[in-house]
């Protein structure tokens, strides 16, 4: 592994300065991907994102994470953001105009981006989708609360809806730090050179094989021999033979959608 000195970045690009074994100096350069979540709780972010490989690529610069306050855009001296439903029923809806304002002023600073709505209504988050938002490089996050958006918003400025998962939360702060966290490491070096998401589980279709470390037996259970045997064809084809062995068991659905 290559020990990184130095690093900086400009508007959209982060460099590293590395030396090498050799004692030669390595210049590499790197996208980075920005992120503007706006919400009511903004003290939220980047919150749990800020330790691990997350927080390293934060504290590199090649991911940056702004968090706004959508009350910033609120209406009136109460800075208000949300209204009554039309037609009648329980709950509040967020009105349009507050989220407008704030889409419409954070696209201005800098580059365009496309708009995500974090809502259980959306498009359910996996491997692929997030792979696939890792190409942009900003994205903007609407976190709502209360009973949703007004249905106009979703019209005019959303580009994609996503959802976790088939429950409700009480918000869409806890999903879209979720989202951040899985659409970020499929952005170039968020991860090590030492791992890669392509490698994760979901990413190739299946689950991953059981990991075992140190002691090679515990309280009489014993690491499988294979694992021992330094041969690495045959420790590679048992990992997959396992893979294959874990996702027909506990996710027959992956294999079918091949
Ligand atoms: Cl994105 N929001 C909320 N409120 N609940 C959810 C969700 C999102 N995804 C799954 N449940």
């Amino acid at each position: 592994m290559l020990r990184v000195l130095f690093c900086g970045f400009n508007n959209d690009t982060v460099f590293f300065v590395s030396i090498c074994i050799n004692g030669a100096l390595l210049l590499a350069y790197t996208k980075k991907m920005r992120f503007d979540v706006v919400s009511l709780f903004p003290q939220m972010f980047p919150g749990p994102l800020q330790d691990g490989v997350t927080g390293r690529a934060l504290r590199n610069g090649v991911l940056e994470i702004y968090s706004h306050n959508l009350r910033d855009w609120g209406l009136n001296q109460y800075h208000q953001v949300d209204d009554t439903p039309y037609g009648g029923g329980a709950g509040m809806v967020i009105r349009p105009e507050p989220v407008f304002a704030a889409v419409e002023s954070l696209q201005e600073q800098g580059d365009k981006a496309m708009v995500v709505m974090m809502t259980p209504q959306g498009k359910k988050l996996s491997a692929k989708l997030a792979q696939k938002l890792a190409g942009e490089k900003r994205i903007i996050i609407l976190s709502g609360r209360y009973e949703g958006f007004d249905e106009r918003i979703r019209e005019e400025l959303v580009d994609y809806e996503v959802s976790i998962g088939d429950y409700v939360l009480s918000g869409g702060e806890l999903p879209a730090l979720v989202f951040i966290d899985a659409v970020s490491r499929f952005v170039p070096k968020v991860l090590g050179d030492e791992t890669s998401a392509l490698t994760d589980s979901f990413s190739d279709g299946l689950l991953e094989h059981p990991h075992y470390t140190k002691p090679a037996e515990f309280r009489g259970k014993k690491v499988p021999e294979v694992l021992l045997s330094g041969n690495h064809k045959a420790i590679d084809d048992w990992r997959k033979k396992e893979s294959i062995k874990r996702t027909k068991e506990r996710r027959q659905d992956l294999l079918q959608s091949e």
